[in-house]
């Protein structure tokens, strides 16, 4: 792990209030699959490959919904502004002024059109993509798909690993169950159903299924990806219906507890999605290295949460400006190790079990 992301939970630890910390960092139930995100990024080598690199290597990756300086977005995550009072638009403008993508959530404390504004006043042509929960009320997913529409967003990302809550054990022994009063799911304001000027709950449903999905799609000429797949006959069905990207996540270890560390999902939906769109992992890439062996696994970029809210947390939008420039800066310097000269440079046959050599 990177030596400074390393010590930036101590640092968001130290300026945040210790229940919305919790509420970062923890995951569910026992947070097994918490820890093995980043563990199984530990029991993972790349093999380099010698005399084939280039003095100036091309960090960039063309996706859906934008062109990315580095292959590395961030995730979407809620209430950035328990992290800091600027909230998603600092994060916009990090974000934006990186040359990568912001997917801003539907639990977002500021509302998508502030957001992508905000990114814009960083890079005019910047990329915001909006993160949203098919709601059972199909009304109001089309109003919020609207909205990211309307706002200018460049891709949508569909959350399906959520058909109930997480049980967040560290949220329920704090007992936090509310935003402090002043913050709102500003994307959640004024919709069908809502009070005059009030804000709707967001709506987890296990009765989500692939029909809404269709329904979903068939409201935009925006692309849609898929979040929270680990199966790869959903991955294949995700592609059937007609998504534009697959993200490979367990929801950085806030859902299912019995989930597989994410980048151990990654390899067998990349073979069953053979190419027809690209697939994004997010869960537990803490440095550059990880972004290289996610790539090498076939991930066509990586999502980072965490990393980026403790960076909010300790120096507002000029600490996520840091997240990303060390994670663009340790990316480029593994892809060197490697005989890398661009992204696609990092392929399967690099990455070998730590532990199994036989000598
Ligand atoms: C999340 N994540 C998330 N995902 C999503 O689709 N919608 C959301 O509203 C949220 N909210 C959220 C809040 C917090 C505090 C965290 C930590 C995470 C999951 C997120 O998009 C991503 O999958 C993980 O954060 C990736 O794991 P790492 O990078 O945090 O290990």
């Amino acid at each position: 792990m990177s030596t400074w992301i390393a010590g930036l939970p101590e640092q968001a630890r130290a300026v945040l209030d210790p229940v919305h910390y919790d509420y970062y960092a923890g995951g569910v139930g026992d947070e097994v699959v918490l820890g093995e995100n980043e563990a199984a990024f530990r029991r993972l080598a790349l093999l380099p490959r010698v005399l084939r690199g280039r003095s100036e290597r091309d960090l960039s990756v063309e996706l859906p919904g934008g062109r990315l300086d580095l292959p590395v977005l961030i995730a979407p995550t809620a209430f950035h502004r328990l992290a800091h009072p600027d909230g998603e638009l600092a994060t916009a403008r990090a974000a934006a002024a990186a040359g990568t993508v912001l997917v801003s959530g539907v639990a977002a404390t500021v509302a998508i059109g502030e957001v992508v504004a905000a990114a814009r006043s960083a890079a005019a042509d910047a990329s915001v993509w909006f993160q949203l929960y098919p709601q059972p009320d199909e009304d109001v997913t089309a109003c919020l798909v609207e909205r990211a529409e309307r706002a200018g967003c460049a891709a949508l990302v569909v959350t399906a690993d959520s058909p109930v809550f997480g049980r967040h054990r560290r949220d329920a022994e704090h007992g936090f169950h509310d935003l402090p009063a002043g913050l709102a799911a500003e994307n959640m304001r004024d919709l069908p159903g809502a009070p005059p000027g009030g804000v709707r709950d967001i709506e987890m449903s296990p009765s989500v299924s692939w029909a809404h999905l269709d329904r979903l799609r068939e409201l935009t000429s925006l692309p849609v990806w898929l979040k929270g797949v680990l199966h790869p006959a959903d991955a294949v069905l995700a592609v059937e219906h007609g998504m534009a990207g697959i993200v490979v996540s367990n929801h950085g270890g806030r859902q299912s507890d019995l989930a597989p560390a994410a980048v151990e999902a990654l390899p067998a939906v990349v073979d069953a999605v053979a190419g027809r769109v690209p697939v994004v992992l997010d869960g537990g890439v803490r440095s550059g290295g990880d972004v290289a062996v996610a790539l090498a696994l076939g991930a066509a970029a990586v999502g980072v949460g965490r990393p980026v809210l403790w960076g909010l947390a300790a120096a507002g939008e000029p600490g996520v400006a840091r997240v990303l420039d060390v994670l663009r800066d340790e990316f480029d310097h593994v892809l060197a190790l490697c005989g890398g000269r661009d992204p696609a440079d990092l392929t399967r046959d690099l990455v070998v079990a730590r532990g199994t050599g036989v000598f």
